[in-house]
């Protein structure tokens, strides 16, 4: 450590504060974490503790394949043992594309110290011809305005600079968006942390707070399984249906909870929420983007808003309670952040869990990107056994599809695909897009990306590479969903799926070593948060003997 030109005094018994950061040229959504991790390391220094900087892997949404998923467990498996086997006191956590957050909460919950995490920010709002373009959401609609002819390869491209022109992560509520304010919610950053854009000097300030809060962390052995309890589960999982975030927050909440051994179920999603209304306006589910939520008061406003409808006396990483935290929390626009009594989408309109015999071990719907028309529906199948599949013949004029019809895309599951990637809102046919239709059911085992919208069911467990009922489907048959009822049927005897389920083999294992050979024989379905089997739990911050 002398190497790097330390004095002698930073070794008097100080706390040692790492920092992990999920940096890389190759995550654009954090590639600006080196300069937030200087605003922590001033924190630390500034309170009396000595700042360690490492790297923890960069998982990028737009170019990790076959998808960032396949690696979040990777990531909380690395960060956990670099945080574990380094001598360190306590962590700060810098991530901000989707993986990155709940990969590092995952990691700081399984061992134990104390730790606080600082997301990177949304980029600045999109601005495109006059409008407001949410990034990911606007991709959507120009790539189903390509397909339909109403936009040119030229604009399209020019329209991507215009959405995309500042450092930060995905600024509609999509997952990272999500993500952080789950951090936020559970009490795991500090107030306003989620909301301030990259480039925003308060996100700065913000960090270099939280260097200063771990120190204190430390002394008062503030852990996560404190902080993180099923109450702060609860805010968080409310907390996301007024906001309206990501269904990927169901899969990486239960994630988490699994590694601080907090009792969370897949049914709490649906069951918690049925009187929390969505307050916030914002893309993909509304108009404004992350900038304007920030300046319209930003998450702390809404927790206020929702008043005891949230477990007020939760601990956070302030040392105050979520209640204290946002007691006098103002809202600046009330058209962004809308009022309890008249919120922007009535209670009960979040995250639907479904169940039937298509899905025993659950699905989820996201009702507010959904199609009110669609919500009871009932059509026949049409099946693809990969979202490829269904590519190749998605432009086909001729195509036996209509707006009645189902779309069921499989083996697109954590074993599947593998890693469950966000191929679920598929396009429309384009025959169907000509004739305006902009939305039919779709149903996947894999995810969405949560800037996406559309009448789409998510997250079929057990997924059909598992073996689910999802596999034994056939082009023509009946499927009936009705969200109201909570219900996902195949119209088909169960006979009859007896017969198919014994004619039916399991796909070959997609890797016979490496990464992906041990991630597929051990992770868990979408219903438990696709852990792997071994990762689940928590052992604490030594391993072994200290030959010290
Ligand atoms: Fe990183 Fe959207 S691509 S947050």
């Amino acid at each position: 450590m002398r190497s790097q030109g330390f004095t002698s005094e930073v070794f008097d018994g100080r706390p040692v504060i790492g920092i992990a950061t999920t940096w890389s040229e190759l995550a654009p959504c954090n590639v600006h974490l080196h300069r937030v991790a200087e605003s922590v390391k001033r924190g630390v220094w500034q309170a009396g503790g000595f700042p360690l900087e490492f790297p923890a892997m960069a998982l990028g949404e737009t170019l990790l394949r076959p998808t960032a998923m396949l690696y979040r467990n990777l990531l909380a498996m690395e960060a956990e043992e670099l945080i574990r086997a380094n001598p360190l006191d306590g962590v700060v956590l810098l991530s901000g594309c989707d993986k990155t957050t709940p990969g590092l909460l995952m990691a700081a919950s399984s061992v134990g110290l104390p730790a606080v995490m600082v997301t990177g920010g949304p980029m600045l709002n999109g601005k495109y011809q006059g409008t407001e373009v949410g990034s990911g959401t606007a991709v959507w609609r120009w790539e189903e305005d390509l397909l339909a002819g109403r936009m040119t390869e030229a604009e399209c491209a020019f329209a991507e600079g215009c959405m995309a022109r500042s450092n930060g992560h995905c600024m509609t509520m999509g997952t990272a968006s999500t993500m952080a304010s789950m951090a936020e919610a559970l009490g795991m950053q500090l107030p306003y942390s989620a909301t301030w854009p990259a480039v925003d000097a308060r996100r700065y300030e913000t960090a270099q707070r939280a260097g200063q809060r771990i120190v204190d962390m430390v002394e008062h052995d503030l852990t996560p399984d404190k902080i993180m309890t099923r109450a702060a589960f609860e805010n968080a999982i409310k907390v996301n249906a007024a906001i309206g975030g990501s269904t990927n927050a169901v899969i990486h909440l239960l994630a988490i909870a699994g590694r601080l051994g907090v009792p969370l179920e897949l049914d709490d999603f649906d069951t918690l929420i049925g009187d929390v209304p969505t307050l916030l306006n914002l893309q993909p589910s509304g108009k404004y983007l992350m900038e304007d939520f920030c300046y319209a008061g930003g998450l702390p406003a809404v927790m206020r808003e929702l008043g005891d409808l949230l477990h007020r006396g939760a601990l956070t990483v302030t040392g105050a309670t979520i209640g204290e935290n946002v007691a006098d929390a103002p809202c600046w626009n009330r058209d962004v952040i809308m009022p309890l009594d008249q919120p922007f989408q009535a209670a009960g309109t979040g995250t639907a869990v479904l169940r039937g015999n298509l899905a025993p071990g659950g699905a989820v719907i996201k009702q507010s990107a959904a199609s009110a028309h669609l919500l009871k529906h009932r059509g026949r199948a049409l099946v693809f056994d990969s979202p490829e599949a269904y590519h190749q013949v998605a432009a086909d004029p001729d195509l036996d599809v209509d707006e009645d019809s189902v779309l069921v895309i499989r083996y697109c599951g954590p074993k599947g695909y593998p890693g469950m990637p966000e191929t679920a809102n598929v396009p429309l046919p384009a025959k169907l897009l000509k004739r305006g239709v902009r939305d039919i059911v779709r149903i996947c085992d894999g995810r969405m990306s949560g800037t996406a919208y559309g009448t789409v069911v998510l997250h079929v467990a057990p997924e059909a590479a598992a073996g689910g009922p999802l596999a034994l489907v056939r082009t023509g048959d009946w499927i009936t969903l009705d969200v109201p009822a909570r219900a996902l049927t195949l119209d088909v005897p169960d006979d009859e799926l007896a017969d198919r389920r014994a004619a039916w083999t399991p796909p070959p294992s997609p890797a016979t070593r490496g990464w992906t050979w041990l991630y597929t024989e051990h992770v868990q379905q979408a219903d438990t948060g696709c852990d792997l089997d071994f990762l689940t739990g928590k052992s604490g911050s030594t391993v072994g003997r200290d030959p010290h």
